[in-house]
């Protein structure tokens, strides 16, 4: 088997007229999508996220670019090879769109009427249900399940054709944090079980830490960034990104409580408020006992946070360092060349738009 990418978007633009107005909903992107990959794209709402992934199955074609799938260029595909092509590309939505007046069991046996017999169907209807965690609904009607569990029948549906890529469209959104993360949970375990390569389309940052191994930033139709997940953790370029990785570690209600600390209502010439951030080895590293050590610089810290970006620490420090003008430049100087992140913090700036 060859290791091309699964997914090839080579400059593609997708343009609506809107009321005479011209949309640029895709502009210029390529991408590529490994096989096996949990590839994540992030992005406010209006970004062109939806109309980038639905490229991938065609439900939208591009005004220009290319779109290879599977090997195949999707716009020269028949009828009959494009929905052939479709069985290999499941897709997961925020709304479920299951069919209230069905059972769970029929809702996924719904696409494979037809291409197999009815115990062949049954069995196979088992199986995905058991894959998802829900045997036991089987014969539950949708109005009966939580969101989690809607989820999970939109999961297992997707998944009856046996495809090779799953899109998730904000598959996530409309649930609570514990819900969601089941489901992420769920959806890595099929991308090892199965193989599956998952496209994750999300807004929020916080899905593609806990799954995605590549993530790219879309803005305005562009990809502004992409890399690996700790890549872009640990090196953000974009300001887009970098807010996106704040929500991660609630930046900004974090702020907005320490503005009340004692700590930092008056900070003097020898005080410097910094935000100290660092990915991979270098949390293992004692940091601030070295500030101290060599450095005469003292690190209160206000803030500590530590999360994991599948198995690569992702480290976060609010401190005030406190010392000799000179010697707090040289130990910020340290910091960098450990690899850690400094940024000033600026307090008053914090919470001034309300
Ligand atoms: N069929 C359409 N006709 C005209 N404009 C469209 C169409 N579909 C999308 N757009 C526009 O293209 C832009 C990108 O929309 P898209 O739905 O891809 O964004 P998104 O990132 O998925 O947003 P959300 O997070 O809200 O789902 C928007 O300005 C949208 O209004
Ligand atoms: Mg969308």
């Amino acid at each position: 088997m060859s290791d091309a990418p699964i997914i090839t978007l080579q400059d593609v633009d997708v343009l609506f007229e809107e009321k005479k107005q011209e949309v640029h909903a895709v502009d210029h992107v390529d991408l590529e999508v490994n096989r096996g990959e949990i590839y994540g794209i992030v992005g406010y709402s209006g970004a062109g996220k939806s109309t980038l992934v639905r490229l991938i199955n065609r439900l939208q074609r591009p005004t220009s670019g290319t779109v290879t799938v599977l090997g195949d260029d999707m716009a020269k595909l028949s009828a009959k090879e494009l929905r052939d092509k479709r069985h290999k590309i499941g897709m997961i939505f925020q709304h479920f769109n299951l069919m209230a007046s069905r059972t769970i069991a029929d809702n996924v046996a719904f696409p494979l009427r037809g291409t197999m017999p009815k115990d062949q169907i049954k069995s196979k209807v088992d199986e995905l249900l058991e894959l998802v965690g829900l045997s036991e609904r089987a014969k539950a009607y949708p109005a009966e399940l939580s969101g989690g569990q809607k989820q999970r029948v939109g999961i297992a549906r997707a998944l009856a054709s046996d495809p090779e890529i799953l899109i998730s469209d904000e598959a996530t959104s409309a649930l609570d944090p514990k819900t969601t993360s089941s489901i992420l949970t769920l959806l890595k375990s099929l991308n090892q079980k199965l193989g599956l390569t998952i496209v994750l389309i999300t807004h929020q940052m916080e899905a593609v830490k806990q799954v995605c191994t590549r993530v790219a930033v879309m803005d305005a139709g562009k990809i502004i960034e992409r890399g690996s997940l700790v890549d872009i953790f640990a090196h953000p370029q974009k300001q887009l990104t970098k807010d996106f990785i704040d929500t991660t570690i609630q930046l900004d209600a974090t702020l907005t409580a320490l503005k009340l600390q004692p700590a930092v209502q008056d900070l003097g010439p020898g005080n410097r408020l910094v935000r100290l951030t660092y990915v991979g080895d270098t949390t293992d590293q004692p940091l601030v006992a070295t500030l101290y050590a060599e450095y005469g610089v003292s690190a209160n810290i206000l803030f500590g946070d530590i999360q994991s970006l599948q198995n690569t620490p992702f480290g976060n420090l609010i401190v005030v360092l406190t010392g000799a003008a000179d010697q707090v430049e040289a130990a910020l100087t340290y910091l960098k060349q450990n690899d850690v992140t400094v940024t000033d913090v600026d307090l008053e700036a914090v919470g001034g738009e309300d």
